[in-house]
């Protein structure tokens, strides 16, 4: 499968529509605890992972344990959709501040994909036009991502890439 090899030091930021797979991702390659997730912020601030309204504290308290983490020198993965640019440039800033190396996974396994995983969760109960909307966001995002900081940029492009990609750390 695909290589991505990080450095110890790096933050991982998961990019992809919901449904994309990025929470399966983060579970199989990374730790637990190496692993910031909105939904988990979202829960933790309002008791409700899909309270939107609750999405500007959850981002707040997203970044504060992103800035903990790499202040400690820890690795860390970010776990959102993370599809706009505006999304990921305060997560840019903060890793810059650190010193800590910026990577891209994009998952990208296709509409069809996302939109048939996320039917069949009760808790992702949107329209198609949610992952319609994320999907256009990203592909206008792609090509930017070397210039908004990210050193690697990788970028799975179908189930099986994703599913047997290597992921490995580098002193
Ligand atoms: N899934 C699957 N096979 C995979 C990856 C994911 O069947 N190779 C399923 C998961 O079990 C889950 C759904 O697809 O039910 C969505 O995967 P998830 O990793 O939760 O997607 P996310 O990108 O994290 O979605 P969200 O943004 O909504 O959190
Ligand atoms: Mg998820």
């Amino acid at each position: 499968g695909r290589k991505i090899a990080v450095p110890e030091f790096s933050m991982i930021v998961l990019i992809g529509a919901s449904g994309s797979g990025k929470s399966t991702f983060a579970r199989r390659h990374f730790r637990q605890t190496e692993v910031v997730s909105s939904d988990t912020c979202r829960g933790l601030v309002a008791d409700d992972e899909n309270d939107q309204a609750a999405t500007p504290d959850a981002f707040a308290l997203l970044q504060t344990i992103l800035e903990l983490r790499l202040k400690g020198r820890r690795l860390v993965v970010v776990d959102a959709t993370n599809v706009r640019p505006e999304d990921r440039r305060k997560l840019v800033e903060i890793a810059r501040r650190f010193h800590a190396l910026s990577v891209a996974i994009v998952l990208d396994p296709g509409e069809d994909v996302c939109r048939n995983r996320n039917a069949g969760r009760q808790d992702r109960a949107f329209g198609p036009h949610v992952v319609r909307n994320q999907m256009a966001a990203l592909r206008r995002g792609l090509r930017g991502l070397a210039r908004e900081g990210f050193r690697q940029v990788h970028h799975l492009t179908s189930v099986d890439e994703i599913d047997s990609a290597e992921v490995s750390r580098q002193r």
